[in-house]
C-alpha cells in the first residue's frame, strides 16, 4: 500500500543509506545554536556554556538512538513476535542509568500504549507532550534538584516506517509526534 507512511519509510531509509542525513534531519533535535533553532524554551536557570555542552551530548545520543531504532526495525523486526527496537533501546537506557550517566525514557502520546509506563508522568513530560503535539520538534528545561542542575530534553518520535504499524495499529495515518525520547542529564558544569 502506498500511503504517507510508505513515502516516509523511503525517505527515512534512503537517508540512512546516503549518510544518515534523512534520519537526522527528520528527527534532529533543534537546540540552541542550531541553524533552524527556535529560541530555547523554558530554561529556568538561563543557558550558558555548561548547558550548551550538555545539549550537544544529548543531541548526539538522540541521533544515535533514533538511527539504531530505525536500523533495528528495518533489519531485525519482521513480525510482532520479534523483539522491538523500543524494548532493545530500553536496555541501553537502563545501562546508562545504572552507570549514573543519565536517565532516558520512551514516551507514548497516543490513546493506546503498549506499555502504560511510557505515559508522560511528571510536569516536564506533560508539558513536553503538549509542545510536541503542537508541532515543536523538541522541548527542554533546566531543572534544579538538591543544588544540582539537570538538562531535560524531549524530542519527537514520529511514525517513520510502515513497519511501526505492524505492532502499533493506532499509528496508521498518524502524522507528527506519536511519542518522544525524554532525556534527563546532569549539566556538565
Ligand atoms: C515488533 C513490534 C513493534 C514494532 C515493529 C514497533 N514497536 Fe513500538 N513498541 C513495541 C513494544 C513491545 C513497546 C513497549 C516497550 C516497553 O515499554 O517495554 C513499544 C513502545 C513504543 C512507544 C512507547 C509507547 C507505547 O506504546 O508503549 C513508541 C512511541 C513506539 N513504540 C514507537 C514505535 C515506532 C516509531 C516504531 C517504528 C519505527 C515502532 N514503535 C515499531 C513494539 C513494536
Amino acid at each position: 500500500m502506498k500511503n504517507k507512511i510508505g513515502v516516509g519509510i523511503g525517505a527515512a531509509l534512503l537517508g540512512m543509506f546516503i549518510g544518515g542525513a534523512g534520519v537526522s534531519t527528520a528527527w534532529s533535535i533543534q537546540l540552541k545554536g542550531g541553524a533552524k533553532t527556535p529560541a530555547p524554551q523554558a530554561t529556568q536557570s538561563g543557558t550558558d556554556d555548561a548547558v550548551a555542552r550538555t545539549e550537544k551530548v544529548v543531541q548526539m545520543l538522540d541521533d544515535l538512538y533514533k538511527t539504531a531504532i530505525v536500523a533495528i526495525t528495518k533489519h531485525y523486526v519482521n513480525s510482532p513476535a520479534d523483539l522491538s527496537a523500543a524494548t532493545a533501546s530500553k536496555v541501553l537506557f537502563q545501562a546508562l542509568e545504572d552507570k549514573g550517566h543519565m536517565e532516558t525514557r520512551l514516551l507514548g502520546f497516543t490513546d493506546v500504549l503498549i506499555n502504560g509506563e511510557n505515559a508522560p508522568r511528571d510536569a516536564f513530560e506533560e508539558k513536553a507532550r503538549d509542545q510536541l503535539l503542537a508541532g515543536a520538534p523538541s522541548y527542554q528545561e533546566v531543572a534544579e534538584e538538591d543544588g544540582k542542575r539537570y538538562l531535560r530534553v524531549a524530542t519527537t518520535v514520529p511514525v517513520v516506517m510502515e513497519k511501526c504499524v505492524m505492532c502499533h495499529a493506532n499509528f496508521r495515518d498518524k502524522e507528527g509526534a506519536i511519542g518522544a525520547l525524554a532525556y534527563k542529564m546532569p549539566v556538565l558544569e
